[in-house]
């Protein structure tokens, strides 16, 4: 019998960590799944419910720490993985405002040891065939006018600490790539949403709050830009860069429906109150409130996929008005869930990021 192929995922616990771990479960039968993961509020074991390892013997999980470069070394050693999806971060924008710390602590050093023990390994075992896929955010690039698009060469220049430790982590998995030819890719992906995404993000918090009849709240001008991408077509991407993507190359990776903020929320409103037959007096587009923007709001990310599409041949298969619906269909009837990922820190969560934006 053929061996099977080891695969190590970080974050697979998290939002498109689980749905990765999902999709290639089912599309790449002969990999075996390493799932590592430090559960922090963000990651959640009931995201990979139906795969637990009883289940589907393809998936071992390691409830672990990217900092703990011991532990690393010791797992690489004992394994031999033949690939590398790195999503383990520290992924929310405003938390990264209000408490940066936790993400230049995870996202910049948790890099590094995870890079230092694929090093090791891959130089310990005689340079096989192995890679390094390091998923990162277009967010690195910063804030584009009207116009434009990012593509591979666009200058970094991020605008928060989040962005700003991603970037700080690209640099260093593309460093380990020219100085220890350590097989790399990197890819920066724009907003995606879909099933098991965390409700502090803008599409499940809203879809929430519309079903539970609370405020929408509105950063700014509320047109600011976001080029939205379905999660599994995200995960299509890393898995046809893990595949074919040349080493050293960096990937872009979006859904082309850039969409302001207001207008997705108008379409939330519309499809959900038709869902919940809600009549005309009873608009959900009534709880929207304009609060106080965030700092350093990038106001536009828009990507142009055109290296990935023409080297690797992949294009999103979902449009956005498709993706929303199946997202709504998902959240109105996984509402046990929810309530199983909104604990006392959650709700801490909220009262400290909103009060503090009240016009
Ligand atoms: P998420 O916050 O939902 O999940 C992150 C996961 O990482 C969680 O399971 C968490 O427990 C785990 N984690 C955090 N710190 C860890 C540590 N020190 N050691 C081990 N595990 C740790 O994030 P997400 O939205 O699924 O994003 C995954 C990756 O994709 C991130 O690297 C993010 O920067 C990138 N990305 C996200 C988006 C997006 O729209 N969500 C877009 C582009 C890129
Ligand atoms: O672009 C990729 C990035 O997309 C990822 O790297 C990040 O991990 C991911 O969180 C996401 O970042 P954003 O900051 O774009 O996502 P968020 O859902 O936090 O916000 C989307 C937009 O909606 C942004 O313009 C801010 C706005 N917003 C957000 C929230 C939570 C609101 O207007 N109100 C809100 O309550």
């Amino acid at each position: 019998m053929k061996s099977l192929k080891k695969i190590l995922v970080t974050g697979g616990a998290g939002f498109i960590g689980s749905n990765f771990i999902r999709h290639a479960l089912q599309t790449r039968p002969e990999w075996e799944i390493y799932n590592l993961d430090a559960l922090t509020y963000a990651g959640n074991p009931n995201n990979l419910a139906d795969l637990s390892p009883d289940q589907n013997p393809r998936h071992h999980f390691f409830h672990a720490d990217i900092r703990d470069g011991k532990f690393l070394k010791n797992l690489f050693q004992k394994e031999s993985f033949e690939g590398v999806f790195h999503f383990a971060a520290e992924s929310h924008v405003d938390r990264s405002i209000l408490e940066p710390e936790a993400f230049v602590e995870t996202n910049v050093l948790g890099t590094f040891r995870l890079l230092e023990a694929s090093l090791s390994q891959w130089e310990q075992t005689g340079r096989p065939k192995f890679k390094f896929v390091h998923i990162s955010t277009d967010e690195v690039y910063g804030s584009l006018g009207p116009v434009g698009y990012f593509t591979e060469t666009t200058p970094y220049d991020p605008s928060s600490p989040y962005s700003a430790s991603k970037a700080g982590s690209d640099h260093l998995a593309k460093a380990y790539c020219k100085t220890y030819g350590l097989p790399l890719v990197v890819t920066n992906c724009s907003n995606n949403y879909g099933p098991y995404q965390f409700p502090e993000k803008l599409i499940p918090l809203m879809i929430l709050n519309i079903i539970e009849k609370k405020p929408l709240p509105v950063y700014g001008d509320g047109k600011n830009i976001r080029d939205w991408l379905y999660v599994v077509d995200h995960c299509e991407a890393l898995i046809r860069v893990f595949e074919d993507g040349r080493n050293g190359e960096t990937y872009n990776i979006g859904g082309s429906a850039e969409y302001e903020n207001i207008a997705v929320i108008h379409l939330l409103c519309e499809l959900l109150d038709k869902r919940l037959q809600r009549g005309p007096g009873e608009s959900s587009k009534n709880l929207i409130r304009m609060v106080k923007d965030r700092p350093g709001h990038d106001r536009r990310y828009a990507i142009d996929a055109g290296k990935i599409k023409s080297e690797l041949g992949w294009a999103p298969r979902h449009g956005f008005e498709d993706g929303i619906s199946q997202t709504i269909d998902w959240y109105l009837t996984h509402m046990a869930w929810v309530h199983a990922v909104r604990s006392g820190r959650y709700r801490e969560w909220i009262e400290k990021n909103y009060d503090k934006r009240d016009q």
